[in-house]
């Protein structure tokens, strides 16, 4: 095993492995971009799952959608999914249960295990290679198994396929472990290109305005839709709908490990800790995937993320090594639940797809069968649950200790922060000076090339927090991302973080 990353912040040197997804490893059929101004039935924004299963859902159905997407197809989230697709959410249905009643974790339940069936009727209909294969998917603990009993009953008061187990392929012995049949995993991108192949879909083309008449603004021209779809992971419209009140978004960290020996053969099944610190595990062809580290966007109080999953791989599949390694953040709800419906109760031409707390390929494709039903005035027997409107009285309390981070970033934005001075930045590290007046991050890299970014997020005005697992900044409150010269990487920001001069150290 070499080393993934080092405390300077640099990559390790022996047989350097690929700071990228191990889905992205596949050829993508780039699309063009909008050429001139276009009319249709539905516009959908974000070539994502969620955007693309939306408008495959309303083309079976005869309706004519386009997909508008500001990189290429699959390139936000989706790329760096772990790709399980399962009814199974963590510990989710007795907290839906105590949370929402039986009836709301019945329609959360059966949209879920819908959606596993709805891939498999979409990559047999169209003969898709992805990789597909039905599994059992577990949620383990090492330390409470009353929890995972609660579950287990709350489950199958459901009708879902719970079962009680101890039994794992997993390199170390667990306490308990809930394992739902007949889940599935596959390779998103596989699926999603071959998928977008049969769409109308424009890449590198960037919404920048939406107006309530149905005209969306591109920075290649114009789409002039009926009704409109925002499936941008993060919805970029402030108000209304506030979404920057109801969401917030969480990093985790990925690697896919070669020479796991006969633990790979061995291995079957998906896997996740019940234990929001413990890991995830799912195997592709030689690839043991190992995830875990997960912490709030912008946020760093644990150790080292890339470190953790280095050493846990080292002790459970000892003689592996980290092929890739990656990370991935999503929106999450403060009730757990995704946001599917009416963007607003004043935008009744415009529809959301977000807030999937990591488990967006069901999600994508529950919002995909909500809102084509919703648009094609189809009843949709789901829907009452995810309905962006609900009060989310379950989620108060997460909702305001959300808005208590979110104001205490924006206000520290605007106090005095001390000067560091660039001579005190180590080489391959960041520090904040002043710099023409403006707080100001400042990266140095190894060649002593300093980068500057307004550490003003360019979404809200929050203060941007140095990530030094990627060398991002980041933003706490929403979990905007940019990178050392300040370009846009994740949004809901719309634009990159001003101010990305480079100079030489004279
Ligand atoms: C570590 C990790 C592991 C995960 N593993 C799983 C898993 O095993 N199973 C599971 O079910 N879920 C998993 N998820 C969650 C899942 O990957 C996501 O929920 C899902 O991929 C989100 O898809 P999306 O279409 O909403 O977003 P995206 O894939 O991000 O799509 C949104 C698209 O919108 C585009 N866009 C944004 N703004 C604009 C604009 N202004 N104009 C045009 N286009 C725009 C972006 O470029 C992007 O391509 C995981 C998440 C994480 C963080
Ligand atoms: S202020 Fe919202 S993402 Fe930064």
């Amino acid at each position: 095993m070499t080393i993934l990353w080092k405390e300077s912040g640099t990559f390790g040197e022996e047989g350097r492995e690929r700071g990228e997804s191990l889905w992205i490893q596949e050829q993508h059929k780039p699309k063009l971009g909008l050429e001139k101004d276009i009319k249709t039935d539905v516009a959908v924004i974000g070539g994502g799952l969620a955007g693309v299963l939306t408008a495959l859902l309303l083309k079976q159905r005869g309706v004519h959608a386009v997909v508008l997407e500001c990189r290429q197809v699959g390139g936000g989230i989706t790329k760096n999914t772990t790709a399980k697709i399962t009814s199974q959410h963590g510990l989710i249905y007795k907290k839906l249960i105590t949370g929402k009643g039986e009836q709301r974790a019945l329609e959360y339940a059966a949209s879920n295990q819908l959606a596993i069936e709805k891939y498999k009727e979409i990559i047999s209909k169209y003969n898709i290679d992805c990789d597909f294969e039905m599994l059992p998917n577990y949620i383990y603990t090492l330390d409470d198994e009353q929890k995972i009993m609660d579950e287990v009953d709350a489950a199958l008061r459901l009708g879902l396929p719970a079962v009680f187990t101890r039994e794992t392929t997993l390199p170390f012995k667990v306490k308990a472990a809930i394992r739902f049949d007949n889940q599935a995993q596959f390779h998103p991108i596989k699926f999603l290109d071959a998928v977008a192949n049969r769409l109308d879909i424009y890449e590198n083309t960037r919404v920048t305005r939406i107006y309530k008449d149905g005209l969306i603004v591109t920075d290649k021209g114009s789409v002039n839709a009926r009704k409109i779809v925002i499936a941008t992971h993060y919805p970029f419209i402030n108000v209304p709908g506030y979404y920057f009140i109801r969401l917030h978004q969480e990093r985790s960290y990925l690697a896919a490990l070669e020479g796991c020996g006969k633990a790979l053969d061995d291995f079957r099944g998906m896997y996740l800790d019940a234990d929001p610190d413990g890991f995830t595990f799912r195997k592709y062809k030689e690839y043991i995937i190992l995830g875990g580290g997960s912490h709030r966007t912008g946020k760093y109080h644990a150790p080292d993320s890339y470190e953790r999953i280095e050493k846990a791989a080292r002790q459970w599949y000892p003689g592996s090594r980290i092929k890739y390694y990656w990370s991935n953040q999503d929106c999450m709800t403060p009730d757990s639940v995704p946001y599917i419906g009416l963007y607003s109760v004043r935008t009744p031409d415009i529809y959301v797809a977000t807030g999937f707390n990591k488990w967006g390929m069901t999600g994508s494709m529950v919002s995909a069968m909500i809102i084509s039903d919703m648009i094609t005035g189809r009843k949709n027997e789901f829907k009452k649950v995810y309905t962006p409107r609900r009060l989310m009285l379950s989620g108060t309390g997460k909702l305001l200790k959300d808005a208590g981070i979110i104001s205490v970033s924006l206000l520290s934005q605007h106090l005095n922060i001390p000067h560091d001075k660039l001579k005190n930045i180590g080489r391959g590290e960041a520090g904040v000076i002043r710099h023409n007046g403006k707080r100001t991050g400042v990266y140095r890299d190894v060649d002593d090339k300093y980068f500057f970014v307004d550490t003003k997020c360019p979404h809200l005005g929050c203060k941007l927090e140095w990530n030094k697992n990627e060398m991002t900044w980041d933003c706490p409150c929403h979990g905007s991302r940019f990178d050392i010269h300040g370009r846009m990487i994740s949004n809901p920001a719309m634009r990159d973080a001003f101010n990305s001069c480079i100079k030489k150290k004279s």
